[in-house]
């Protein structure tokens, strides 16, 4: 259950800062480990070196008792949070950090691929989380195994994983990154039936921002990328559709301008934290030492002091990456859109909750 008193209570304290013309997060995303089991060209995590990964989630990635402590921290100024990585469910003490993160009220998005839900304890994670985001690129095997660098086993691994959520009513819904491989199945719509099919109670979807590490690019052509927009838009106004969680004007701006358009950009408003438990200003686009905080050595009133947050009111460099465009729509849009999306994921499983939107 989200605890309203402390939502309203954090969302006058990030409105009376603003006030004060001092930006401050309200969302926090906690990249839990550098380790991730799969191998996505789109994503640095799918590094094909793993032994080399392994080592860098040991000798790098926080602790359970410095996790902990950066979950206090955040508690103090985020209404909700999101715990990606690498693949969060890889670390042996992740429930023991939901659990935490439940105890002090943050409401829990998991981002995951869903290879390693059999090895947790669903009925737990339910009563700790509030959903789970699927990263279900694509809904066939092939499409699937190629964005994910995987092998068919996995995939057979990942759709039984997404029958376990099913059974044990834990509330989900999918996450697409659109690239070359799996544009078909969203222009002729199958994509949205198979994934009620598998359970999805709602459809979040990107096209693929491409890496600036290496040479090639997985974004689909112009035309493609107009064929799927304009499919979704479709899709989008039929009734009984499974909810859209990226609002319509997401897809008609790449319609009619190849990118999505915004101001400023709306990064500030969350607190990435890495793996080692460092936050980097404005964003990873702009790695390096003097923009790199820890956030176990600093306070985040410290961070989003920091000069370098003035990058983020110019930049324009992600293009297409839908948590990035949404990030950046005034603060009323993103919460209504995504509010009435998640009533909808919240009311199939536990209509005893739907209070909460
Ligand atoms: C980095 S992953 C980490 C969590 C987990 N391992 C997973 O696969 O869901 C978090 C999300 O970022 C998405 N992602 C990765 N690279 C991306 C890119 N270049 N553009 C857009 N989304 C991307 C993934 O598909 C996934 O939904």
């Amino acid at each position: 259950m989200v605890d309203t008193i402390r939502t309203i209570r954090l969302i006058t304290k990030w409105g009376a800062n603003m006030a004060l013309g001092r930006r401050r997060p309200v969302v926090a995303v906690f990249s839990m480990t550098h380790y991730c089991n799969f191998y996505c060209p789109m994503c640095p995590f799918g590094d094909p070196d793993k032994e080399g990964q392994i080592r860098l989630a040991k000798t790098s990635d926080l602790t359970t008792q410095q996790w902990k402590t950066v979950f206090d921290k955040v508690s103090k100024y985020c209404v909700w949070c999101i715990i990606e990585g690498g693949e969060p469910t890889s670390r042996p003490d992740f429930m023991e950090l939901i659990e935490y993160l439940h105890s002090i009220k943050m409401p829990i998005t998991l981002i995951t691929n869903c290879s390693l839900l059999h090895t947790i304890d669903l009925t737990n994670l339910r009563k700790y989380i509030q959903f789970v985001t699927c990263s279900i690129d694509s809904t066939y095997e092939e499409p699937y195994c190629k964005v994910r660098g995987v092998s068919p086993h996995m995939f057979g691994r990942v759709m039984d994983n997404l029958r376990l959520l099913t059974t044990h009513e834990v509330p989900h819904y999918f996450n697409s990154v659109i690239t070359k491989f799996n544009t078909q199945e969203f222009i002729d719509q199958t994509y949205f039936d198979r994934a009620k099919d598998l359970g999805a109670s709602a459809i979040s979807l990107t096209f693929v921002e491409d890496r600036s590490d290496v040479e090639y690019s997985l974004l689909p052509d112009r035309e493609a990328m107009v064929d799927v927009c304009r499919s979704v838009l479709d899709y989008m106004k039929k009734p009984g559709s499974l909810r859209m969680l990226i609002p319509s004007e997401y897809f008609q701006q790449i319609i009619e301008h190849g990118r999505t358009l915004f101001d400023e950009c709306g990064v500030w408003k969350s607190i990435f934290v890495n793996g080692n438990g460092t936050v980097i200003v404005p964003c990873w686009k702009y790695n390096s030492p003097e923009n790199t905080h820890s956030l176990l050595e600093k306070s985040i009133d410290e961070i989003w002091d920091a000069p370098e947050w003035d990058i983020a009111r110019t930049c324009h460099d992600c293009k297409v990456l839908g948590c990035i465009w949404t990030s950046s729509q005034p603060i009323q849009t993103i919460a209504r859109s995504y509010m009435r999306g998640m009533s909808k994921v919240i009311g199939q499983y536990r209509p005893d909750l739907q209070e909460v939107t």
